[in-house]
């Protein structure tokens, strides 16, 4: 990137309870129909799309000026809160395309967790709360999920060259699931089908 054609410094505004970002450059949902495939429970989610009207389980507003490569992009994830079966509200999941590319999370309102796992099967769990930072490690794909009773609002910063990928998870999500057991969250293996 030129210096004479780089973007100026700005701040940029965004509403720390509900994750509005007026200035976003780019803003997408994803409703429930869009998540098959990715929940324990196909026909729960079917029942919940047809009773519910295909409601939003989360969406993403964006910030970025250029797509030069040092550059970082940053954003709000809101997820919204609810299950489908047992199973919490949880974002798609991805590794990153440069899979040697970090990321942070820092939860402005709710409190939950993020599910990690490495290409060798390795799993882990952080936690996404107010006060703290959540570091995305290289190597590491990872989903957020939000086990609580209001919106799960995060803001997440990325090197805008890290790109995202969908498919390095195999269409089936992530190895753990949290599902609720005996009214309280709680993270497993995905059952083997
Ligand atoms: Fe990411």
């Amino acid at each position: 990137m030129k210096e004479s054609s780089s973007p100026l410094p700005c701040s940029v505004a965004f509403e720390t309870n509900t994750g509005l970002m007026p200035q976003a450059t780019a803003h997408y949902q994803k409703r429930l129909s869009d998540l098959r495939g990715l929940f324990l429970d196909p026909a729960a989610l079917e029942l919940r799309i047809r009773a519910e009207g295909d409601p939003v389980c989360y969406e993403n507003f964006a910030f970025n000026q250029n797509q030069a490569e040092g550059d970082i992009f940053f954003g709000t994830t809101i997820i919204y809160p609810g299950k489908v079966g047992s199973e919490y509200h949880l974002t798609r999941g991805h590794y990153h395309r440069k899979r040697d590319h970090a990321e942070t999370y820092q939860a402005l309102s709710g409190h939950r967790l993020v599910l990690f796992e490495r290409e060798d099967g390795t799993t882990c769990t952080a936690e996404l709360a107010p006060g703290k930072v959540t570091y995305v490690a290289p190597f590491w794909a990872h989903r957020s999920v939000n086990t609580s009773d209001v919106p799960l609002v995060f803001l997440w910063t990325c090197p805008v060259e890290a790109g995202h990928d969908y498919e390095g998870l195999g269409g089936r999500g992530m190895r753990q699931v949290v599902v609720e057991r005996n009214g309280v969250p709680n993270v497993e293996d995905r059952p083997r089908s």
